[in-house]
């Protein structure tokens, strides 16, 4: 179906969430490497990419990748150090990264090992250098975004002064719930991607779904996320799309 925020795809639960993820990865890439022989990807933390990334770390899709033409970002960053239990590069370098034929040269991760501010700032430098700075906010050919319960997206929490962002690509916050630091992108780039995919699953993100999809501007952070509903596609399970008007 299609909704005034982008194509929704109801499927029957995550192991099949995460192969549609994982097709729409294959295709995107494939179009945006023959396009311009390179294809930018922000990688998204949380569970359901760990399922998407290992199908794209196996037959048959790896080798309907051409890894190499890939440039490797993230959406967001937990300020932990990069071999930390917590740290979204490690889980993207242990489910995909390491298993596949990127060039550590074409991973960008964000330095969550560094004071927050600094790795925000030092992140915005590397977008410019990667994707070059002529189109402000520049373009990120592919970005796959989860969702949490309270529907944050990236690290857009509800309430946290980051929503407001309009110039920086990349910024810091500090999420009180959680009590720590983030780096995570922001709504204006993240807003102009080629392609964005939110991948998500499960009854616990039903209620935020349905306020994001079918909610006024502002119930949710993961609204601000806003590229013209082509380019923007919700890839949900059953459980999740539950509450919505199908
Ligand atoms: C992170 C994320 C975050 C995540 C959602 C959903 O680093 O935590 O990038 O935005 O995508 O919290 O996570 P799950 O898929 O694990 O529910």
């Amino acid at each position: 179906m299609t909704s005034a925020r982008g194509e929704v795809l109801v499927l029957d639960d995550a192991a099949q969430v995460a192969r549609a993820g994982a097709e729409r990865f294959v295709v995107a890439a494939a179009r945006a490497c023959a396009n311009h022989g390179r294809c930018s990807v922000a990688l998204a933390g949380g569970s359901t990419p760990k399922a998407m990334h290992a199908l794209l770390a196996s037959q048959p899709l790896v080798d309907r990748i051409e890894w190499p033409c890939l440039d490797v970002l993230f959406g967001d960053e937990r300020c932990v150090p990069p071999d930390h239990a917590d740290s979204n590069y490690r889980m993207a370098h242990e489910s995909l990264i390491e298993r596949v034929s990127i060039d550590e040269s074409h991973v960008y991760r964000i330095e969550g090992e560094r004071e927050p501010a600094e790795a925000a700032q030092r992140y915005r430098t590397k977008l410019a250098e990667v994707l070059g700075s002529s189109a402000d906010p520049p373009r990120i050919d592919l970005v796959f975004l989860g969702m949490g319960e309270d529907g944050h997206t990236a690290s857009l929490f509800p309430g946290t002064p980051v929503l407001a962002e309009r110039t920086r690509w990349a910024a810091p916050v500090y999420v009180p719930r959680l009590d720590s630091w983030r780096v995570t992108l922001t709504a204006p780039i993240l807003s102009a991607a080629g392609e964005v995919v939110v991948m998500l699953a499960g009854a616990g993100k039903a209620e935020a779904l349905q306020r994001a999809l079918e909610g006024e501007d502002g119930a949710v952070p993961i609204q601000l996320v806003k590229p013209p509903p082509d380019r923007m596609i919700w890839i949900v399970d059953r459980a999740a799309a539950s509450r919505l008007r199908l």
